[in-house]
């Protein structure tokens, strides 16, 4: 498995922070990290790949931009750099975050953390500015709702604040944590990550490092998925087994063998997949960036699943693009109800977003015949080659399309 995503794109905007160089290890080649390492570079920040997966970001001499409009549109993580351009420069002008559609996506628990912390916030004209007289200051934040956005954009505002920051009702992904372990090593003090309770005592200045990237959860998650969708056996390697265990315990409930090792599991499905009811929720519960693809299991399973969207108001527009595969599935609101059906047939389908496209690719692995499917662009934002990793456990897939412009220039 690559590095992970969420991960990779909270820590290049945490590069900003930096007084060195960060040298950072484990970096995934997806659309969504080049996108993010254009922003650093639009700012003046030198980034320089040493070899496929380790890359070296120098933003000393980095000036506070406005960021550009194009980029911001086209990823929620830009959000971030509201965090890290306030936290260096006293002020960030950045437009609204993109990202995949699940209806309303606020950013009011970010504001608020950046207002605590002794900010000005306006959203006017379509950019929100962020402006702090001084440095800022330390202060408690309790977040209204479990935010992974808003606890990294505090985590990043107060890393250099005056003082210590406590953040209340903290999101407890692996992703924060990996952020908190990476702002660590560059020197910050940061405590409690994994935790609901996050303490930060600002530091004056981070100094540079080397970094590791953690394994991709979601990624390890959805090629586990793709086992239990299409059966047989895979073992998915560089993954850390206890990030996995809600869907682990998931996919064993729906009859699937799971084997753990230090650094990898082996998933194995040999009879029919059993129903199973799943409710997303933030980390440890089951995590809704696999909602999609467990649903495009539960659709071939005996019986009947239902499946409850706990953190996202619509996260189920890929349930038409299933059904023209003959999937059964009724949603109502935050709940979908899928009555499992023997088999799926191949059809044209389109991905709306990411996690839509890898369920739709999971889904394809077990149908019958053949099954084209259209909007590539928005798995290549977060799966590195899997094309290539699908193949190589025996899946007949190819890419009719060209990798786009952005693929290609973070591979060169
Ligand atoms: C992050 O999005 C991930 N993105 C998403 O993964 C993931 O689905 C989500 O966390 C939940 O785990 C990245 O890490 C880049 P949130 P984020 O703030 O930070 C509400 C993927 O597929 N909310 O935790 O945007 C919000 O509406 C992507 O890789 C507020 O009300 O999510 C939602 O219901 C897609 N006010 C809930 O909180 C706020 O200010 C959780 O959102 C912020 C959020």
């Amino acid at each position: 498995m690559s590095g992970a995503k969420n991960a990779a794109v909270a820590i290049i905007p945490a590069a900003l922070l930096v007084d060195g160089v960060c040298r950072i290890e484990n970096i995934p080649k997806i659309n969504d990290v080049t996108l993010m390492l254009e922003i650093v570079q639009e700012m003046g920040g030198q980034v320089r790949l040493l070899d496929d997966t380790t890359l070296e970001i120098d933003a000393r001499h980095a000036q506070n931009a406005r960021v550009p409009y194009d980029l911001v549109r086209r990823i929620r993580a830009s959000c971030y750099y509201i965090g890290s351009l306030l936290s260096r420069f006293g002020a960030a002008q950045v437009p609204p975050p993109g990202g995949c559609d699940f209806g309303v996506r606020p950013i009011d628990q970010h504001i608020k953390g950046f207002e605590a912390l002794g900010a000005s916030v306006e959203v006017r004209g379509g950019f929100v500015y962020a402006r702090s007289p001084g440095r800022l200051t330390g202060s408690v934040v309790y977040l209204d709702v479990v935010s992974v956005g808003a606890t990294v954009n505090i985590m990043l505002a107060a890393a250099l604040a005056e003082g210590q920051t406590v953040i209340e009702n903290a999101a407890k992904e692996p992703h924060i944590v990996d952020l908190a372990n990476f702002l660590n090593a560059m020197g910050a003090n940061i405590k409690g990550a994994g935790t609901d309770v996050i303490k930060i005592r600002g530091v004056p200045r981070l100094a540079g490092g080397s970094y590791t990237i953690i394994p991709d959860q979601i990624e390890a998650g959805t090629y586990m998925t793709a086992v239990a969708s299409a059966g047989g056996e895979a073992l998915i390697r560089n993954v850390i087994p206890k990030h996995l265990d809600g869907i682990s315990a998931k996919l064993m409930e729906m009859g699937v063998e799971v084997e753990e090792y230090d650094d990898a599991v082996l998933v194995r499905r040999r009879g029919r997949l059993r129903r199973a009811n799943v409710k997303t929720q933030p980390y440890p519960g089951f995590p809704t960036d696999m909602q999609p693809q467990i649903a495009a299991c539960l659709v071939r399973a005996e019986g009947t699943s239902v499946i409850t969207e706990g953190v996202w108001d619509n996260r189920y527009r890929y349930v038409d693009e299933l059904a023209r595969m003959g999937a059964q599935i009724q949603v109502d609101g935050k709940v979908a109800v899928v009555e499992g059906v023997p088999h799926l047939t191949g059809a044209p389908v389109r991905a709306c977003d990411l996690r839509a496209g890898a369920a739709l690719v999971v889904a394809a692995l077990a149908a019958q015949g053949v099954t084209v499917i259209d909007g590539v662009h928005h798995i290549e934002r977060g799966y590195e080659a899997m094309v290539r990793k699908l193949q190589g456990l025996g899946a007949e897939i190819r890419c009719r399309e060209l990798p786009d412009a952005d693929a290609m220039s973070f591979a060169q």
